[in-house]
């Protein structure tokens, strides 16, 4: 395996009195891709505000690329090499959608390289580029949801963190997104950190994985070995929303 270009260490994190993650430990190798599973209100989106400088955590380390990153203002974080994709996506509706794209791009200067970007992304994503001088409010749900992912990218990430980014993608959309995202990762050495709601089609293509409950790690380990295991079976294949084994009627 690959050094850890992610360490995180004891992560706690706290909103007033509750403790939505405690002693969270993550390794996360260079190039990988590690999908964080679990029911509603397990910590999932708590931990990539931790690690992407939108909440400050209370205790614990996270070392990236050697450096240590907690506590980062969110601007610092992205130039460190992280991006965020957000739960909502937190698009910019009336500005288009290629300016959209740039706002990705704002800490970069090679003008020749964002235009190559843009293209590439236009090319793997048609849809933004036939609708580049469209008011991004006026693309589908789905369709947003691809240009929060190739704006996030449009900053050259070498960590991405994506949040349920297969919610409301029609299945063949979110099965061209993971393929994408795989792309990505073997031909730029991209290293992603996913929430998914939808295991089955997250652990296909992670290579880890790790379950959080009730704000903690309670299993880690290569996606394939959590993909046989039983809790995994009766929780969150991508048809049962509330994250629970469905109890028989009585
Ligand atoms: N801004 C907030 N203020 C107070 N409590 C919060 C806040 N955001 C989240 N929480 C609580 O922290 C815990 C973790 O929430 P979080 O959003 O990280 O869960 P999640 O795993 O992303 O859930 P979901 O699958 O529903 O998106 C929950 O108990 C939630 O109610
Ligand atoms: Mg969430």
């Amino acid at each position: 395996m690959a050094e850890a270009i992610l360490s995180v260490a004891g992560l706690e994190v706290r909103y007033g009195a509750l403790a939505a993650l405690s002693a969270v430990g993550l390794e996360l190798p260079e190039g990988a891709i590690l999908a964080v599973l679990g029911a509603n209100g397990a910590g999932k989106t708590t931990l990539l505000r931790a690690l992407a400088g939108v909440l400050v955590p209370a205790r614990g380390t996270v070392v990236f690329r050697g450096r240590s990153i907690a506590g980062l203002p969110p601007e610092r974080i992205v130039r460190a090499g992280i991006s965020h994709v957000p739960e909502g996506r937190e698009l910019f509706p009336l500005l288009s959608v290629r300016e959209n794209l740039l706002m990705g791009a704002w800490i970069r200067r090679d003008a020749a390289g964002i235009e190559r970007d843009l293209a590439r992304l236009c090319s793997e994503f048609p849809v933004l580029g036939e609708r580049a001088r469209q008011p991004a409010g006026r693309l589908s749900g789905g369709e947003q949801q691809m240009l929060a992912i190739a704006r996030a990218l449009m900053a050259r990430p070498r960590l991405l963190l994506m949040d349920e980014p297969s919610l409301g993608l029609a299945p063949r959309l979110a099965r061209e997104l993971f393929r994408m995202i795989d792309r990505r990762r073997r031909e730029d050495g991209l290293t992603v950190l996913v929430v998914e709601q939808n295991a089955r089609l997250a652990l296909g293509i992670a290579d880890l994985a790790c379950v959080l409950a009730g704000g903690r790690v309670v299993a880690q380990g290569p996606a394939r070995s959590l993909l046989g295991e039983e809790f995994i079976r009766g929780f969150r294949l991508g048809d049962n929303p509330a994250g629970r084994t469905q109890a028989p009627e009585p």
